[in-house]
């Protein structure tokens, strides 16, 4: 019994890991959404908690060298799930100087590096039974009762939230939404009149930009930070300042030294925008010029852009998210 609830806990950590990347992955709205596969899964963690109560005291009786790591584990485990639900909730929107979704994933990947540690220190292995109509059955409440006690929750605690879990904050408001940047960005702070941006062949000024910026678009950013916010920016289209051609896709840079990589079928759905709200942009959200990608999660809308380059190059090649 212990060892079937092991290796069931293996599979559903695993696979909060990977429903939770996913779901960071997502800018559109499915018919059911990564966030809720996610948080069913995640549940059932807690679902066989009391079947794994009992392996830990009969594990903790047998004092052994390193259980100090298994227990350190079971507390990075209780904090990411309780970080979830907070988020999801609406307990408290930062902590200690980070987002509970920066919490959150922080303590998942920490999980994931001790969780493999113990299955090493714990070996179990898959044995035919387990997989009978028994098996099955046992998989399939835990699976039903998750649900139940995601509904509850919810129902019960769940604050307003877009599909992505993300929570609302400051829309049409331009001073009024977060500046989050990605790990070692730094705002540079670029002169209205020196600034260019290079695409392709070309060369572009603010004012050029400006004067070329046709379309006022209400679009979303929603950051894998937690939040979301709906403004509206101007800008270009992109397939409008790309020279046509058979490209396979764009790179977007910014003066950072960020860059996204974007497939070229996407560039009419693409802006570079100079203004937010009718303002120019301020330096936390990128000014003089950044990128709008309604539909993408916020690590896609590059800020501070001094080049965009097309290319031959396939759009997939690079991280899947950013890591600098
Ligand atoms: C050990 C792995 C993980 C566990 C045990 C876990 C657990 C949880 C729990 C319990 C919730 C609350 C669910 C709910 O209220 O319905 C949650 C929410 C969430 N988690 Fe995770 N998580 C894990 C990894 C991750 C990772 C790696 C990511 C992202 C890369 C992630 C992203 C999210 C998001 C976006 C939500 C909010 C969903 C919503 O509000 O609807 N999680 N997680
Ligand atoms: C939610 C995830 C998990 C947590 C928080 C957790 C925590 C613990 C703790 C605190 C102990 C007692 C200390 C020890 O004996 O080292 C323990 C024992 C154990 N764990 Fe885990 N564990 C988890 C998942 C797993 C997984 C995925 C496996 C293997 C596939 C596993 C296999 C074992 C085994 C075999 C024992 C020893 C039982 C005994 O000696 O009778 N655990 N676990």
């Amino acid at each position: 019994m212990g060892r079937r609830t092991n290796l069931t806990l293996a599979a559903l950590l695993l696979a909060a890991l990977a429903s939770g990347f996913w779901s960071f992955s997502i800018g559109t709205d499915w018919l059911i959404d990564p966030s809720i596969i996610h948080g069913v899964i995640a549940l059932a963690i807690l679902v066989l908690s009391p079947w794994k109560s009992v392996v830990v005291k009969r594990g903790l009786a047998r004092s052994r060298p390193g259980q100090v790591w298994s227990l350190l584990f079971l507390v990075v485990v209780l904090v990411t799930i309780i970080s979830g639900l907070a988020h999801t909730a609406d307990w408290a929107r930062a902590l200690a100087g980070m987002t509970m979704m920066q919490i959150h994933v922080g303590a998942a990947v920490v999980a994931l590096v001790l969780g493999i540690g113990h299955y090493f220190r714990h070996p179990q292995r898959l044995r035919a039974p387990d997989l009978d109509r028994r098996g099955f059955l046992r998989l399939a409440a835990t699976g039903g009762l998750a649900s139940v006690l995601w509904w509850g929750w919810e129902r019960l605690a769940g604050a307003s939230r877009r599909f992505t879990g993300s929570h609302e904050v400051g829309s049409f408001d331009p001073s009024g939404f977060p500046v989050t940047s990605w790990i070692n960005d730094v705002p540079p702070a670029m002169a209205a009149d020196t600034w260019r941006v290079e695409v392709g062949e070309m060369s572009f000024t603010l004012e050029d930009l400006a004067a070329m910026s046709e379309d006022d678009i209400e679009a979303t950013i929603d950051c894998t930070g937690g939040w979301h916010s709906t403004q509206i920016w101007r800008g270009v289209r992109l397939d409008r300042l790309v020279e046509s051609g058979a490209w396979r896709s764009v790179e977007v840079v910014s003066a950072t030294g960020y860059a996204r990589r974007y497939p070229a079928r996407d560039l009419d759905r693409l802006w570079l925008a100079v203004a937010v709200g009718d303002e120019p942009l301020s330096i936390g959200h990128g000014f003089p010029a950044r990128i709008v990608a309604p539909e993408r999660r916020g690590f896609w809308w590059v800020k501070w852009v001094v080049a965009i380059h097309p290319a031959m190059t396939p759009w997939w090649v690079q991280s899947p998210f950013p890591l600098t």
